[in-house]
C-alpha cells in the first residue's frame, strides 16, 4: 500500500483523543468511521467536533463552508466491524488499558482487509506487545497525537519491535498529511519521547509541592511566565486528566523503577473522583472556565529545576537511541508547546551547569530521579558543555 491509496480511516474511541483524531482525519480529507460504546458517547463526540470546527472557522484557520464539509465525512457507528471492513488505517483510542487494547486489536486484525495499517494512539503501552495478539505484527504501529488533537500540531510516529519500515513511512507519510509534524520514535520504550520528558517534569513539580517546597500556584505561576510555558504544570496534569496520568505514571515506574517514582500528590483528587478539567475540579477548580494563575508568584520556583530534569531525561533519551536530539527538541516544542526544547535549553544554559544542579539536588534529596545520565557526565568530561564550547548535543559552528 502507498499513502495515496488511503481513502478510509476508522477511529475507534471517541473521547478527548479520539474525536480530535477524527476530525483532523477528516478535515484532510478522508472518509472516516468512528467507534464507540453507545450512540450518546458518539453524538456527544460530533457536538464537540463541530463546536471545535466552527472554532477554527471563527479564527479563518479552516473555510466556513468546510464546516459542513469535513462533518460529512464523519460517520459513526457502534459496530465495530461497519468501521474495520473499509478500512485502510484503523487509529485506537481506547483507554489505556492493556488487556482491552490486545483484545480490539485481534478483532481488528480478523476483520480489516489484509492491507490495512492498525495504529494505536497509547500514551505509554508497549506496541510490539499489542502487536503480538494480531497476525500482522508488521503492520501494527503507534502513532500519538497530543491533546488537542486539533491544536498540536506533532505526531510520535512509533516503532514496536515487529513494525516494518514500510509501515512505519506510509504511518509517518499519513500524519503529515494529516497536518502533522512527525518525530519518530526509534525504540518501542515506555512513555516514548515526549511523555519521558513530561513524565520527569511532573515527577519534579509533584515531589516539590508533596515536600512543601513551594506551591502548585509558584510552580505554574513561574513556569507559565518565567519559562513561557503555555500552560502551568499542573494545569497542563488536569487538562489531560489526572486518572490518565496515573495510568502513564504507573506504566513508568515499572518501566524505569526508582528514577521515575509516582508522587502520592494527586491520590486523594483521584479517589474523590476529581480528575481535572473534565469533572471540573483537580488541582484547580475548572467550573468557571481556565484557572487564572497569578504572576505576582512568578519567580517563587525556580525553573531551572524543570529544565534540570528536561536535560536529564532527554540525555537519557539519546543515551538509549530513542531519539535524535532534533526530535525530542521538536517534540518538546510542538507536542507540549515549550518554546525551547531541552537540548537546545541544555546547550544555552551549559551542560557543566546542568549537571551540577543535578549533583547538588541528588545529593540534598538522595532520590534516583536526580540521578545524572552517565551522557551527560560524559560530554561534560570531554568538555562538550554547549553552544559556549561549540558543541553540546549539538555542533555549533
Ligand atoms: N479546537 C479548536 N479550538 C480550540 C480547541 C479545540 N479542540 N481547544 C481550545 N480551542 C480554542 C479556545 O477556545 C481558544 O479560543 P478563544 O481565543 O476564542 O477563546 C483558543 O483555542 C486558545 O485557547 P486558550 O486561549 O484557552 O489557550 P492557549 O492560547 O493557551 O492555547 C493550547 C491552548 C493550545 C491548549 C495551549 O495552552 C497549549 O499548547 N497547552 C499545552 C498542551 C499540551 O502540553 N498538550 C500535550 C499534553 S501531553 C499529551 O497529550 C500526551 C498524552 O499521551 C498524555
Amino acid at each position: 500500500m502507498k499513502v495515496e491509496d488511503i481513502k478510509n480511516i476508522a477511529v475507534i474511541g471517541s473521547g478527548t483523543m479520539g474525536h480530535g483524531i477524527a476530525q483532523i482525519a477528516a478535515t484532510a480529507g478522508y472518509n472516516v468511521t468512528m467507534v464507540d460504546v453507545n450512540n450518546e458517547i458518539l453524538a456527544r463526540a460530533i457536538e464537540k467536533i463541530k463546536w471545535s470546527l466552527e472554532k477554527l472557522a471563527e479564527k479563518r484557520r479552516i473555510k466556513p463552508e468546510d464546516v459542513s464539509l469535513i462533518l460529512s465525512r464523519i460517520k459513526t457507528t457502534t459496530r465495530l466491524e461497519d468501521a474495520a471492513e473499509s478500512a485502510d488505517v484503523a487509529i485506537e483510542a481506547i483507554p489505556e488499558k492493556i488487556e482491552l487494547k490486545k483484545e480490539l486489536f485481534a478483532r481488528l486484525d480478523q476483520l480489516a482487509s489484509k492491507h490495512a495499517i492498525l495504529a494505536t494512539n497509547t500514551s505509554s503501552l508497549s506496541i510490539t506487545e499489542i502487536s503480538r495478539s494480531t497476525s500482522r505484527p508488521d503492520k501494527i504501529v503507534g502513532m500519538h497525537f497530543f491533546n488537542p488533537p486539533q491544536l498540536m500540531s506533532l505526531c510520535e510516529v512509533i516503532k514496536g519491535q515487529f513494525t516494518s519500515d514500510e509501515t512505519l513511512s506510509i504511518t509517518a507519510e499519513l500524519a503529515k498529511k494529516m497536518g502533522k509534524t512527525v518525530i519518530i520514535c526509534k525504540k518501542d520504550v515506555r512513555g516514548f519521547i515526549v511523555n519521558r520528558v513530561l513524565g520527569a517534569v511532573f515527577n519534579e513539580v509533584f515531589w516539590t509541592v508533596y515536600r512543601k517546597e513551594s506551591t502548585i500556584e509558584e510552580v505554574d505561576a513561574s513556569v507559565k511566565y518565567k519559562a513561557g510555558f503555555p500552560m502551568g504544570i499542573f494545569e497542563l496534569a488536569d487538562y489531560v486528566g489526572l486518572d490518565v496520568l496515573a495510568n502513564v505514571a504507573k506504566v513508568m515506574y515499572e518501566a524505569y523503577g526508582e528514577r521515575m517514582k509516582p508522587c502520592p500528590l494527586a491520590t486523594s483528587l483521584l479517589n474523590e473522583g476529581k480528575l481535572g478539567q473534565k469533572t471540573s475540579q483537580g488541582f484547580y477548580d475548572w467550573s468557571i472556565g481556565r484557572p487564572r494563575i497569578k504572576f505576582t508568584l512568578a519567580g517563587k520556583y525556580d525553573i531551572n529545576r524543570v529544565y534540570t530534569v528536561a536535560v536529564n531525561e532527554a540525555a537519557w533519551l539519546i543515551h538509549e537511541d530513542v531519539a535524535d536530539p532534533v526530535d525530542i527538541d521538536t517534540g518538546m516544542k510542538l507536542g507540549a508547546g515549550w518554546p525551547s526544547g531541552p537540548c537546545e535549553l541544555g546547550d544555552r544554559l551549559g551542560l557543566d551547569v546542568v549537571l551540577g544542579k543535578l549533583r547538588d539536588m541528588y545529593s540534598k534529596y538522595g532520590e534516583e530521579m536526580y540521578r545524572p545520565c552517565p551522557l551527560l557526565e560524559d560530554y561534560v568530561g570531554k568538555g562538550r558543555l554547549g553552544k559556549k564550547t561549540g558543541q553540546g548535543f549539538y555542533i555549533y559552528k
